[in-house]
């Protein structure tokens, strides 16, 4: 697995007014998209695109278009969701699905509630949002579900990332042989006992959306 973190002054701003516990919840969703705008602009560096030429006032031009079948962005559902407008910004034409994931506090695990995604993703590009790469185990399961779909090409973004996630999600990804890169605006320094990360930003989810 590749492992992208964007080293940027504007993604580190964003980022740490993102972690205040005193930033409110329209500033959060506010930032949480402008810094997924600026993370997608990496993350979509290996987004394929054929030959397009273009006829300008002047003369021809030789270009690019993103090439078909259209690119695939799956937030997951709850926090997820908050990154989807900031990635549809850049990538407009992409095709959305949606996987909708819980974690059980006690163990960890992720289960799957929801899923509205294609049945047939051969040949697609596909780049997963959740906003916080814990134990890895959402977005592992996540990964296994677009792979086991045909998807041949897998990014994830996420805003942070503990080392505990990382390693879990390089170790399933060695299995799956796929390529897939890890797109991040933060790597922290680990877990708590509960499975957040540290310093983190709490949760994602209540921060954007409220407690539900
Ligand atoms: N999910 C969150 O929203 N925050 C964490 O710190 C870990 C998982």
């Amino acid at each position: 697995m590749e492992l992208r973190t964007v080293d940027h002054p504007l993604v580190a701003h964003k980022l740490t007014a993102l972690r205040d516990r005193t930033t409110d919840s329209p500033t959060f969703r506010r930032l949480t998209e402008e810094l997924v705008t600026l993370l997608a602009y990496e993350a979509t560096r290996n987004v394929r695109v054929i030959p397009r030429t273009v006829e300008t006032p002047l003369q021809t031009a030789v270009g690019v278009k993103l090439s078909p079948p259209r690119p695939l962005v799956v937030p997951i559902l709850r926090a997820g969701l908050g990154m989807l407008e900031g990635m549809s910004r850049l990538m407009p034409t992409a095709e959305v699905g949606f996987v909708g994931m819980i974690r059980d506090e006690e163990t960890l695990l992720a289960t799957t509630y929801a899923e509205r995604l294609p049945s047939d993703l051969t040949g697609r590009q596909c780049y997963i949002l959740d906003p916080m790469l814990a134990t890895g185990g959402t977005l592992g399961s996540a990964v296994q579900f677009l792979v086991k779909r045909g998807a041949d090409h897998i990014t994830c973004i996420c805003l942070i990332a503990a080392p505990e996630g990382i390693a879990r999600l390089t170790e399933l990804l060695d299995e799956l042989h796929v390529p897939c890169t890890l797109v991040l605006a933060g790597l922290d320094e680990k877990l708590n006992d509960v499975g957040y990360i540290l310093p983190g930003l709490g949760d994602a989810g209540d921060r954007l959306y409220g407690v539900v």
